[in-house]
Formats: structure tokens, sequence, C-alpha cells
């Protein structure tokens, strides 16, 4: 009897382990180390990119020099039968070998796929990720992620941080079925191949695509522009020299993704209202990216905000009605108030939802390898359109429920079995309760000056990074 018992027991435990699927893929904490030492030595995990919209995936990955004819082969089934094949683009990469960006198409909704990255060098295990089933589905939210090289002991940096990432992944997934990964920026710290690498070592990875934003630490480097396979860019006016803006549709979402690093407003306006205008009939508009706006900040980060930052993008969020914003940069878990104009327009104060808001709600998590605690904040400003606040050095990870009708964003301690938090937005229309948008008087003649600004700084900045990639790369004996 007792034989029986645990037989139903074990068999119980399997089928749970076989439906939760991420366990089949995972490492866990005592293993990390030598999983790490293996991974090293090799190109790196598959990149998974969000496409253009659910039906389609963006890959990426690194090969050794000379590889050609790269593809990916897309199948419902485990063995790969009748897999269909989705040819790419295979580039050199300043390391002198290549970078592989492939983007697949005509994904059916809620199906699971498996799939095989191939080229002229070799082709990966098979693995597999699923579409999501109508406008319901569930991203994670993290920023400041910071994979880290360190001169000094550089393997173990990087090998404790990615492990970090691989523990957050897994409490994550832990909880829900992940249908996407937003990160807010910094990524890495100094930009560098080998951080973008190494934040990919988890073999969650495989199943969940990775939607980045770039921060002020990723463009340290070149290699933010060479690791991402990003759909929808938006190559015309001045960019950055690692990044375009992009959107993408999830559900009934448009994700617009800014590269807050650079000034072009009136890039980064175009950029908006094309993506607005291609997806008229998304109900949801949400932005990322790196920098933030109403948070706990030093006087320095807001005379920025307020100079540069509130200009362009608070005018845009305003503009095309962006319902909430997720940043990152100052590691202060904060939530605004709805802003509209710089100002509160509804307070969010003691209140676990809110319809139909005045404006658009923006939202700051704590780093991952970074976190800051409450003694890091003395003499910070604390922006007056603050609605929450937890100050905190633990590692904060947020799991986002997307709806028709709500985004419900609860927010967890990585060690946390419940949320220390969770706030809902309803919205019972389209509009819900954005305020008409009046455009600026001198709203032209203040983006020419910030696009011309943009150039001149974007050219500056981009040769200080190529002189202290050469001093890098002459410290690791690469060149
Ligand atoms: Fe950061």
């Amino acid at each position: 009897m007792k034989i029986q018992k645990l037989t139903s027991l074990l068999l119980c435990l399997a089928m749970l382990i076989s439906l939760c699927g991420f366990q089949a893929y995972a490492v866990d904490a005592d293993n990390w180390s030598s999983y790490f030492d293996e991974y090293s030595g090799t190109y790196g995990n598959v990149l998974m990119n969000p496409g253009s919209n659910d039906s389609e995936r963006n890959f990426s990955w690194y090969s050794a020099k000379g590889s050609k004819n790269c593809k990916v082969l897309i199948s419902e089934n485990e063995d790969m039968s009748n897999s269909v094949s989705f040819g790419g683009k295979v580039s050199s990469t300043p390391e002198s070998d290549c970078v592989n960006k492939v983007t697949v198409t005509g994904l059916k909704e809620n199906t699971k796929y498996y799939y095989q990255c191939v080229n002229s060098k070799g082709e990966s295990a098979v693995k597999s990720f699923s579409t999501i089933d109508g406008n319901s589905f569930t991203a994670m939210y993290v920023t400041d992620i910071h994979v880290t090289y360190e001169e000094d002991g550089m393997e173990n940096s990087l090998k404790t941080e990615s492990g970090n990432v691989n523990r957050l992944l897994t409490a994550a997934a832990s909880k829900k079925n992940i249908d996407l990964v937003i990160s807010a920026g910094d990524q890495a710290s100094y930009g560098l191949r080998s951080e973008y690498v190494s934040l990919l070592a988890s073999p969650l990875w495989s199943s969940i695509p990775f939607a980045l934003c770039p921060g002020n630490h990723d463009r340290k480097g070149f290699d933010y522009k060479y690791f991402n396979n990003n759909p929808n860019k938006y190559t015309k006016g001045i960019s950055s020299y690692i990044a375009n803006d992009y959107w993408y549709v999830k559900g009934d979402v448009l994700f617009l993704v800014f590269d807050s690093n650079c000034f072009a407003a009136a890039t980064h306006r175009a950029f908006a209202r094309d993506a607005a205008a291609k997806n008229p009939d998304v109900k949801w508009k949400v932005a990322a990216f790196h920098h933030d706006m109403y948070g706990v900040m030093s006087e320095k980060r807001m005379t920025y905000s307020k100079d540069y930052l509130r200009p362009i993008f608070g005018e845009i969020c305003d503009e095309i009605g962006v319902d909430l914003v997720f940043t990152g940069h100052t590691h202060h878990y904060t939530m605004s108030n709805a802003v509209f104009g710089t100002e509160t327009t509804d307070s969010i104060e003691g209140k676990d939802s809110i319809t139909d808001p005045r404006g658009t709600i923006y939202m700051v998590s704590s780093s991952i390898n970074h976190p800051r605690g409450e003694e890091n904040t003395r003499g910070d400003v604390f922006d007056e359109n603050i609605g929450y606040i937890y100050l905190s050095d633990e590692v904060i990870y947020n799991l986002v429920d997307f709806t028709e009708d709500s985004i419900t964003v609860s927010s967890y301690t990585i060690d946390g079995s419940e949320p220390f938090r969770t706030f809902t937005i309803n919205k019972t229309s389209k509009n819900g309760g954005h305020p008409q948008y009046s455009e600026k008087e001198d709203l032209k003649s203040s983006d020419f000056k910030m696009e011309f600004k943009a150039f001149f700084e974007e050219l500056g900045i981009a040769i200080k990074v190529i002189f202290n990639r050469f001093e890098i790369l002459k410290k690791q004996d690469l060149i």
C-alpha cells in the first residue's frame, strides 16, 4: 500500500514537472558553476526577441567565422518532422566571427513549437516555445540586470551575475508561465559581448521572447547592436550608434521601445506616431525605455529629466496616449500617479487599482544585480508625482498580466512567495481616460534643436566608445 502511495506521488510529481515545461531546462544553483564553466567556452545561447506580433519570432545567435546559410527550422513535433525552414542573414562582428539573424513568421495562436538554429558551421539543440491564446498573457518586467565583466575576476562576476539571472527566471517561472520578458535597459555594465553572452546563459531563455532596451551602460560598447534582432526598427532620422526605436504587438498591446540615451526628439516622435498609425485598433499602449522620469533620483538626474526626458518622452506619451511605461536607471522601485503634462492628474496613493486614468503611469523597478537600498537615496530627490515607493535592496521582479480590459502588475522580491504589491489599471474603452492632447506651439523648433544636438552628441560618444573599447580589448590581450 505504501509503495502504491509512493508511486502515485512520484507520478503526480512527474506530471507536474512535465506540465511546468521550464523545469526540463532548469539548472539549479548548486550546479550553476559547472554549468557556466562549460557554457562560457561556447558562442552562447540563442536569443529569441519578439517578432512584429505573436505570429513571429526573431532569432539571433553568434557562431564561428565563415558561417553561412543561417536558418531556423520550426516544427510542431519534437522530432522536428514536417519542419519549415526560415532563412536569414549572417554578418561579421567586431570580434571577427559571425552573428546570425532570422525571422520566423506564420505562427498559429496557442501552439507549442520546436525550433532548431542551423548554419554551415553547426546546429543548436532542439528547443521549444509557445504562442499565446487570444489577448491574455503574462510578461515579466525587470530592469538594470547589470551582468558585469570585472577586470579582476572576470569569470567570477559573469558567473555569479548570470547565475542570479537564472535564479530570477526560475523564481518567476515557478509562479506563472511567462510569455515575454521586458527589460528596461542596462542589461550589461560595459556593453561587452562577454556580458551579453553571460546574460543569456540560463537555459530558461530558450522559450521566452526577450525584449531589451538600450541603457546608458549598454552603450559603453557596440555589442548590444550585434546581439539583438528587433522587429520594426525605425531607421529614419537620428538614432544612437547601438539601437533604433522599435515596436511590436502582443495580444491587444502595442509595445513601443525607445532608446532614451538619444535626444533625437523628432525621430522618437516620428517613430511613435508611425507605430501608433500602423496599429490603430490596438487597445493598450505600453512603452519601455531606460531613463526614469518621475522617481527617486539625484539633483543632477532630476535636472536631466526635466530638461530632456520629459519634453521628449512625456510629450510623446501624452500625445499618443501611452497607458504604462516601464523604466529603470535609478534602481529604486516606484510607480507614479497618472501623469499628463508632467503633473499628476489622478493619484494612485493608497489604491490597488485605477480605472481609465487621465494620463500615463510610469514605473521603475530596482536592479537585479546592483539593487540600491534606502541608504543609497540620501540626498536624492523624490519626485512629487510618485504614487507608490518601495525602497529596498532586495532583488525585485514584476509579473504583468495583460487582458482585454486590464493590466495588473504584481511585484515580488526574489525570495517572496506572494507579491509585496499588486496594482491594476482598468480601461473601459480604447482611449480610456486619456485627455485630449494639443501640440505645443514651439514643438517643431525645439525638436529641431534636440535633433541637431543629438547628432553631435552621438558622434562624440561613438568616438569615445571606440577608444574605450580598444583599451578594454588591449587589457584582455584580444588585440
Ligand atoms: Fe543601471
